[in-house]
């Protein structure tokens, strides 16, 4: 029977990343992975196949052509004859995907990592160590990392099918539906509808709770509920669905909404209401892996499950269903299994969500900064005091940094505008080093850049901000 010091079962950006790092480290790394694209094996999970990487290209995509349809012309660029051409912008979203989920493949072969094609199933214990049934051949590990990840939740009235899609669906429509429903003003709602909303589609957005994106800090999410409305996308809040039917050509939505009953007609219906942890074909009940109430896999700090020399790590072990948690989750399990002391920083993992204008934050929002407490203080600085934003075109949105008043720590930034999905990595940074607002304040930053909206939004915490 083939042997590994580590085999991980799921090879998304949580088991991939395990793969490579336990390989790096010595080990002898095997990893099986059942997704499959095309017909074909195709490594790098949810992440790299249906979600995070596929999503960006056509928000790329869609974004370069509502720029060019309704911005281009503030620039002086006069065009005529637009339009999306909808074959070619999936099939370019698919070369983005087969290039990077093929440079996974490589980096298995450069890290010597065994890869199998199938279902991972724990079978028994034996000799201390663990037989998994990898794609239909027994081999046996001495260290197994589940990161199964996760899949859509779908509501009981709407199974996924004909018109009503999760991610996957709503990354391949062959043309842009006139009208199109979203249930959950979630991350995947608003980066989706938008998608859709900038090539044409009218969008309605149904969310059950009362207000937008309420884990960020509440200046932000109102002012990107502003920037998505005035864009067209048709929020509706406290929403109750009372019944969904796909009628071939349509879906018609039932829903109540401040009392009355409303009846929706769709071409398309995204469900995005979040995820669920996936142990199907994992083998978790007949071996006795605990899972929690919710079916996500139980660990402790150290990843560990409820079996020795099982861990567990990823989407399927809950909390922050992100995929740069997931991959620092990856590296700091093998680590473990290595007898070293990895560990993932919980308090700084960036939130982006890739909108026009863009929205991201790291720490506490100002509210949970004060409920844990803090003193706070908070500086503001607006992109339409910065050069670099007005050149572009794109002064919408802020910087916002929360400050403890008594320290001049930085407990948390938040941002909505241009770029901010690479501007937050500086403050992830400086919170990794427990840096105060001065230390980002008088840090000198390029000119002209938006990342001077930073550094003024630091001083603007201790009232120094220069250009406001
Ligand atoms: P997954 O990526 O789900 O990988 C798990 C893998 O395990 C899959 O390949 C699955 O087929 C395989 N598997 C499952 N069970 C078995 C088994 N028994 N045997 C063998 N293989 C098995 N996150 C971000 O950080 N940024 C983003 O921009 C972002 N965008 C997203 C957009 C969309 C539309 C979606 C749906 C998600 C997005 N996410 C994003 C979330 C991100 O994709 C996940 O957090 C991430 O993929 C989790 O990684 P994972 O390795 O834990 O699980
Ligand atoms: P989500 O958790 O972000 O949002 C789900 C929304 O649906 C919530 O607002 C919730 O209140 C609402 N909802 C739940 N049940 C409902 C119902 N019956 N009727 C109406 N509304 C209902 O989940 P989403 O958007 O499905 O995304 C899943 C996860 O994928 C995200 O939480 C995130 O972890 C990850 N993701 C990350 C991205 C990023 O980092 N940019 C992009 C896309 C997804």
């Amino acid at each position: 029977m083939e042997t590994f010091d580590v085999l991980v079962i799921g090879g998304g950006p949580a088991g991939y990343v395990a793969a490579i790092r336990a390989a790096q480290l010595g080990f002898s790394v095997g990893c099986v992975d059942a997704f499959t694209r095309n017909g074909k094996p195709s490594l790098g999970g949810t992440c790299l196949n249906v979600g995070c990487i596929p999503s960006k290209a056509m928000l790329d995509s869609s974004e370069k052509y509502e720029m060019i349809g309704h911005e281009a012309a503030e620039h002086g660029i006069t065009v005529t004859g637009l339009q999306a051409d909808i074959a070619t912008m999936l099939g370019r979203k698919n070369s983005v995907v087969d290039k990077l989920t093929g440079g996974i493949a490589f980096l298995f072969k450069k890290n010597k990592i065994k890869s199998f094609h199938g279902l991972g199933k724990l079978v028994r214990q034996e000799d201390g160590g663990w037989v998994v049934d990898a794609a239909g051949s027994e081999v046996k590990a001495k260290n197994v990392i589940v990161a199964t990840g996760s899949n859509p939740r779908s509501l009981p009235m709407a199974p996924f099918g004909g018109n009503i899609v999760e991610n996957s669906g709503a990354l391949e429509f062959d043309k842009v539906p006139e009208t199109l429903g979203v249930i959950g003003a979630g991350v995947i709602g608003v980066e989706l509808g938008s998608v859709w909303r900038r090539l044409g589609a009218q969008v309605t957005v149904l969310e059950a709770l009362p207000g937008f994106l309420l884990p960020a800090d509440a200046a932000v999410s109102k002012e990107a509920l502003k920037q998505l409305q005035k864009q067209g996308l048709d929020f509706h809040f406290s929403v109750n669905i009372t019944d969904v039917k796909d009628n071939g050509n349509n879906v018609t939505v039932k829903y109540e909404e401040g009392g009355n009953s409303v009846e929706a007609t769709f071409d398309k219906l995204i469900v995005s209401i979040g995820r669920v942890p996936n142990t199907q074909g994992l083998g978790a009940e007949q071996v006795g892996l605990s899972l929690d109430e919710r079916g996500f896999v139980k660990i402790d700090e150290h990843y560990r499950t409820n079996l020795p020399g099982v861990y567990a790590i990823g989407d399927v072990v809950g909390g922050a269903m992100l995929a740069h948690k997931a991959e620092d989750e990856g590296v700091a399990v093998a680590e473990r299994i290595a007898g070293q002391a990895g560990h993932v920083n919980y308090a700084t993992i960036p939130w982006i969500i890739y909108t026009s204008p863009e929205i991201a934050w790291v720490g506490l929002t100002e509210k949970a900064a004060q409920e844990q407490g803090f003193t706070v203080k908070t500086g503001q600085f607006p992109f339409s005091a910065n050069g670099r934003a007005l050149g572009h075109g794109d002064p919408r949105g802020f910087v916002k940094v929360v400050a403890d008043a008594a320290t001049d720590r930085v407990l948390g930034v938040h941002m909505v505008g241009p770029n901010v999905s690479e501007l937050i990595a500086e403050v992830v940074s400086l919170m990794e080093f427990g840096g105060s607002a001065e230390d980002l304040g008088r840090t000198i930053h390029g000119h002209p850049t938006l990342t001077e909206a930073v550094k003024e939004a630091a001083l603007a915490v201790n009232k120094q901000a220069i250009h406001m």
